[in-house]
C-alpha cells in the first residue's frame, strides 16, 4: 500500500485517481532530473545569486502541471517557478490546488550532488490530501494519503518517537538568501542547537529534510524561510508518520508563513522551539 488502492473523495474528486496520476507523473519527471543529474548544470540566479534555477526546474514543473490538466483542467496551481517568474504566488483557495516544486535542492541538483527531490502536494479546501516526495538519483519515494499513513518506496514508515533535544538528530538549511538579519539568526540557531543536540545536519533539500523525520532518520527539521512549496508534501508525510508540523515559535503551522518544524513528537517540537530564535521571512507566500 502507499496510497495507490484507495478511492476516497473529496468534493466528488477521486483522491485515489489523483494519486495515481501525480505518481506516474513524478515518475516521468525523475527520469528527466535523474539523466540531468548525471552532469553539473547551467543556471540562472532568480532572488539572489544562491536562489537558482535551471532548465530542468522549467521543464518538471511543465510536465506535471500540463500532465495535470490533462485530466483536471479547473484545478489551481502554485508552483515554485511560475510564482517565481513575475506573476508571484498564487492565493491559496478552496479549490483543488497543486503545490508543486520540480526540483527542491536546486544548489545541490546544480552540482550533481545527488539529493534532491520532486515535492508536490495536493490540497482540496485548504487541506492537504495527498503528498509525494521523489529523489529519482536515489530513488527515495515518500508519499501519504490523509488518514491513510505515510510510505517510504511502498512500506510504511513511522517517525523516531524521540523525546529528548539531548537525543536528536536535528536538519536544518542556511537558505537560499543571504539577507543579513536572516543569517544572522540562521547562525545564531546553528551555533546553540549544535551544542545541545546529538547531531545537526544540512543536506541541501527543504522537503528532504522532512521526509528525514517521516521515515524516523531524523529527529526533527526546522527551517525560516522555506516557501510552500518546500513543505506541503512533507507536513502531510510527517504527520502520516505520527510526527507533528508546528510553527517554530512553537504556535500552529502556517503553510504561507515560510516557517516550519517538524518534530518525531509534541515534545521534542516544542523544547526546539523554546531555544530557537525567532526570523519571519517577509514577504509571505500570501
Ligand atoms: C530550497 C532548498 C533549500 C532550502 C530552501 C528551499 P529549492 O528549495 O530546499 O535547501 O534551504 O529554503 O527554498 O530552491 O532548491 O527548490
Amino acid at each position: 500500500m502507499s496510497g495507490r488502492g484507495k478511492h476516497t473523495m473529496a468534493e466528488g474528486l477521486d483522491l485515489g485517481k489523483c494519486f495515481e496520476i501525480i505518481n506516474n507523473l513524478t515518475t516521468e519527471a525523475g527520469r528527466l532530473i535523474a539523466r540531468n543529474n548525471e552532469t553539473r548544470q547551467d543556471f540562472v540566479c532568480k532572488s539572489g545569486d544562491i536562489d537558482l534555477v535551471t532548465q530542468t526546474d522549467q521543464d518538471v514543473e511543465k510536465l506535471i502541471m500540463d500532465g495535470i490538466r490533462q485530466h483536471y483542467p479547473d484545478h489551481k496551481f502554485i508552483g515554485e517557478e511560475e510564482s517565481s517568474s513575475g506573476g508571484g504566488v498564487n492565493k491559496l483557495t478552496d479549490a483543488p490546488t497543486w503545490i508543486i516544486d520540480p526540483v527542491d535542492g536546486t544548489m545541490n541538483f546544480v552540482h550533481a550532488f545527488p539529493h534532491s527531490c520532486i515535492s508536490v502536494g495536493l490540497k482540496v479546501n485548504k487541506v492537504t490530501e495527498i503528498g509525494i516526495i521523489y529523489n529519482p538519483m536515489l530513488e527515495q519515494r515518500f508519499t501519504a494519503r490523509r488518514g491513510q499513513g505515510a510510505y517510504y518506496n511502498g512500506k510504511r514508515i513511522q517517525t523516531s518517537g524521540q523525546k529528548e533535544l539531548g537525543k536528536a538528530l536535528v536538519t536544518s538549511e542556511f537558505g537560499t538568501s543571504r539577507d543579513e538579519p536572516k543569517m544572522l539568526a540562521v547562525n545564531e540557531n546553528f551555533a546553540k542547537i549544535a551544542k545541545q543536540v546529538h547531531g545537526l545536519r544540512v543536506l541541501g533539500s527543504a522537503a528532504l529534510n522532512m521526509a528525514m523525520v517521516a521515515l524516523g532518520a531524523a529527529d526533527a527539521n526546522y527551517e525560516m524561510g522555506i516557501h510552500a512549496w518546500d513543505v506541503c508534501a512533507g507536513d502531510l508525510i510527517v504527520r502520516e508518520a505520527g510526527g507533528v508540523v508546528i510553527d517554530p515559535a512553537g504556535g500552529e503551522f502556517d503553510i504561507m508563513s515560510r516557517r516550519v518544524l517538524a518534530a518525531a513528537t509534541p515534545e521534542l517540537a516544542q523544547e526546539l522551539a523554546k531555544v530557537l530564535t525567532q526570523f519571519y521571512p517577509q514577504p509571505r507566500d500570501d
